[in-house]
């Protein structure tokens, strides 16, 4: 009888284990935990990933370059954004001439973004710092996008609003949503499309538009809307 509950037990930690750290990815376990996550899977993020330099540019990076095309030089802020995806797709595109800061809590995937970025010292900027409070002053950015990390933060929509404040009026807000059963598995930290559009409605945004996009994630763009 012992051994049998040892088994049960040794079981049952096996799958809240994986469920709290392989598929919530620590955020229930708070900010420190994900964090330290990253740190350690950093150097195979990538790798993991399976980024397709032709969907990337297709779907995020001609896309936002063609937004920002009446813009001069523009400026826009990466949230978590772990090792420079969106930076990197954004500045190979011909079209863009503008900077990138690219922010995040791990260190460890900051480190990968800077090599990856090492082409660009003078346009793209990489910070150690949270999502929440942003250090910047409010409409500093012609545009403001946060991929795959919404999830993550303890609570996101504060996050949001912090992305719209520093958002320029008229620029633009490219973030993802998580969708299907892993969003599910991750309750309190994901919200369905009609939640994500009711927390949209009540920020400053036009323009909204949400598309499927990867198997687990829509994408979604806005606008700041103009006073
Ligand atoms: C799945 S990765 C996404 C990285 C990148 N945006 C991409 O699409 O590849 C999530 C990132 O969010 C970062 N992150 C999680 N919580 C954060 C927070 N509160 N502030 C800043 N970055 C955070 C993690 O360190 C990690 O690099």
């Amino acid at each position: 009888m012992g051994w049998i509950l040892l088994i049960a037990a040794a079981i049952i930690l096996a799958v809240v284990g994986y469920w709290q750290l392989i598929i919530a990815e620590g955020t229930y376990l708070g900010p420190r935990v994900v964090t330290l996550l990253y740190d350690w899977t950093a150097h195979r993020y990538d790798r993991l990933k399976g980024f397709d330099e032709t969907a990337e540019d297709w779907f995020l990076g001609r896309p936002l370059a063609t937004a920002l095309s009446d813009r001069e030089r523009p400026c826009v802020l990466d949230v978590a954004t772990g090792t420079g995806r969106l930076p990197r797709t954004l500045l190979r595109q011909p079209g863009f001439d503008g900077n990138v800061v690219g922010l995040d809590l791990s260190v460890k995937m900051l480190r990968v973004a800077s090599r990856h970025l090492a082409p660009y010292p003078s346009r793209a900027w990489l910070l150690w710092a949270a999502a929440t409070p942003l250090p910047f002053a409010d409409g500093q950015f012609e545009a403001v996008t946060c991929l795959e990390a919404l999830e993550f933060f303890a609570d996101a929509a504060p996050a949001l609003e912090e992305m719209v404040r520093v958002l320029q009026p008229g620029g633009w807000l490219l973030i993802t949503n998580r969708v299907g059963w892993e969003a599910r598995m991750m309750p309190g930290r994901t919200w369905s499309r009609a939640q994500l559009l009711a927390v949209l409605r009540q920020l400053p945004l036009t323009d909204v538009s949400v598309r499927p996009w990867q198997t687990c994630y829509d994408l979604v763009w806005a606008r700041k809307r103009r006073m």
